[in-house]
């Protein structure tokens, strides 16, 4: 009996599992430990940089494949800006993934 239940539960194992990798890797709540230093500047609430006061892009709510291709193009500097190179080249392509799922689903 015990060993059925084990088989049972495997196989519960199993699918689960194929069912949760294909579809998103990401994972926003890992994510969101990883866009708090970006918060700093992509300020959610008001999009605006404190200090000196300057526009930031707004990030939340913004299209998860947009906001993985623009990290990317910040990493490779297929866009250049000095200071999002800066941020985005130490990130992981989970690390964007996993940023990228967060910010789209802040409001
Ligand atoms: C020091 C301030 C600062 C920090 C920290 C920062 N950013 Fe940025 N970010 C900017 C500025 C300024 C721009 C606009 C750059 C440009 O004009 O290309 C920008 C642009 C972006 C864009 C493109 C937005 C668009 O609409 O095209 C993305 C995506 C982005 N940042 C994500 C991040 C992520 C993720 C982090 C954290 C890993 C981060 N940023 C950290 C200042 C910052």
């Amino acid at each position: 009996m015990k060993n059925v239940r084990a088989m049972a539960l495997a196989g519960a194992l199993c699918t689960a599992m194929s069912f949760a990798t294909p579809v998103s890797a990401a994972d926003p709540e890992a994510g969101k430990l990883k866009a708090q230093t970006c918060l700093g500047c992509h300020g959610v609430a008001h999009y605006v940089n404190t200090y000196p006061t300057y526009h930031v892009p707004r990030l939340a709510g913004q299209h998860e494949q947009y906001l993985v291709a623009a990290l990317k193009a910040y990493k490779e500097k297929q866009r250049s800006h000095a200071t999002m190179h800066a941020n985005a080249s130490s990130l992981s392509d989970e690390d964007i993934a996993d940023i990228a799922a967060y910010l789209a689903s802040a409001k």
